[in-house]
């Protein structure tokens, strides 16, 4: 009888976890642009988020792969890739400034490939954290360095053809210390070799071959001195980036600078509104610089907040990257960073990456235009 129990147990314990999964997995048909009330609800490749005041909507949530969909035969510089601002500060921790509301996983599950992290010393171990002063503290940490990249070791390995691609604001001052965490959570396997890297604007080797070669995991760090010591490119030898003032809506008020991005505040004027600008951020060459191959649009308000990132990841989005192929002299962005990817009024920051591939791969508007 005990045995009969423990039996009936198990098989609704495993029953009940098959309907989660098939619940998990389960679509609706609601379209893109239709009214919902969850993602369930949505046909494969949207979620169900809402906008501003507007009701929620079907709205994309996953990236094309822009490798199946053309080809994985040009160089690296030649794609563009889903790059998430701050990708560690993900909502749920209290007092917390959060950019993001997925987990790394899921990131990357939807097609995000190039994660912005912040290190630190903390606590004898390298911390991310979303800090000030070159400091991590309690209130402002939010993992261990080692967590996130298991993460990224994880996707890696379930995914044999993508490549990562890793930005670090680096404030870790302990020797090595990012090269132990490397190496512990198993991504040394993957590592693109620095030596690797066109030193003058040439273009980087086919993605066949990084995936061929297994160097499937590019990191900059923004210390200097890890080039020489750790092996660790310095991301202002090989990376173009803008200085970010997307701080349309709502209105902002720039109010000083820190780091060499625009401190704002909401303002309840209009002085705060700017159209699209793009030019370099400090650390950055100018974008017109063609001795670095790759170019990074921010794209991100300096407060994010959520229900509203959905205006920026929009028309907004389209509209920056126009501004700044004109401004790095008609180059188009490889990687555009943002705040809660998925938020959009429709095809969102997807959308944005589909039309850098199909300008990169083929002067097209759209990557689908590519395939023939
Ligand atoms: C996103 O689409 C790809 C195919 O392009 C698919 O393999 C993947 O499972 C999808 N991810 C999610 C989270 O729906
Ligand atoms: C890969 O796609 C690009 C862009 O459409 C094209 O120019 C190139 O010829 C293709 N390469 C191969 C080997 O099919």
């Amino acid at each position: 009888m005990a045995c009969f129990r423990f039996f009936s147990a198990v098989t609704t314990l495993v029953l009940l976890h098959l309907s989660s999964i098939a619940f998990a997995s389960s679509h609706g048909s609601k379209q893109l642009g239709d009214q919902c009330s969850s993602d369930e609800e949505c046909s494969v490749g949207l979620g169900c988020f809402k906008c501003g005041i507007d009701a929620a909507r079907c709205v994309r949530s996953n990236i094309t792969d822009q490798f199946s969909l053309v080809n994985n035969s040009m160089p690296f510089n030649k794609y563009a890739f889903l790059t998430t601002h701050n990708s560690y500060a993900i909502e749920g921790k209290p007092l917390h400034v959060a950019t993001q509301e997925d987990s790394i996983t899921e990131q990357l599950n939807s097609g995000v490939r190039a994660l912005m992290l912040d290190t630190y010393d903390y606590e004898g171990d390298v911390w991310l954290c979303h800090s000030f002063n070159e400091q991590c503290f309690e209130f402002t940490k939010f993992n261990r360095a080692i967590d996130t990249l298991e993460e990224v070791f994880a996707f890696l390995t379930a995914n044999p053809s993508e490549i990562v691609t890793i930005f670090l604001e680096d404030y870790v001052k302990s020797p090595n210390a990012l090269t132990k965490v490397f190496t512990d959570s198993g991504l040394k396997k993957f590592w693109f070799p620095v030596e690797d890297m066109p030193k003058g604007g040439q273009d980087w080797p086919l993605v066949k071959d990084m995936v061929a070669n297994n160097h499937r995991l590019v990191v900059f760090t923004s210390d200097k001195s890890k080039q020489e010591t750790e092996g660790i490119a310095y991301q202002w030898n090989y990376v173009l980036e803008n200085q970010c003032e997307c701080d349309e809506i709502p209105k902002f008020r720039n109010v000083g600078r820190e780091n060499n991005r625009i401190i704002s505040f909401f303002s309840d004027g209009d002085d705060g509104v700017k159209p699209s600008e793009c030019s370099n951020r400090g650390e950055s060459a100018q974008l017109t610089d063609k001795t670095k191959a790759l170019v990074l649009v921010n794209h991100f308000s300096t407060v994010p907040v959520k229900l509203l990132s959905c205006e920026e990841n929009s028309q907004h989005l389209i509209d920056t990257i126009k501004t700044c192929y004109v401004t790095a002299g008609d180059r188009w962005a490889n990687f555009v960073a943002v705040d809660f990817y998925k938020r959009s009024d429709g095809g969102g920051t997807f959308q944005a990456v589909d039309k850098l591939n199909g300008e990169l791969l083929c002067g097209r508007d759209d990557v689908h235009d590519c395939h023939h």
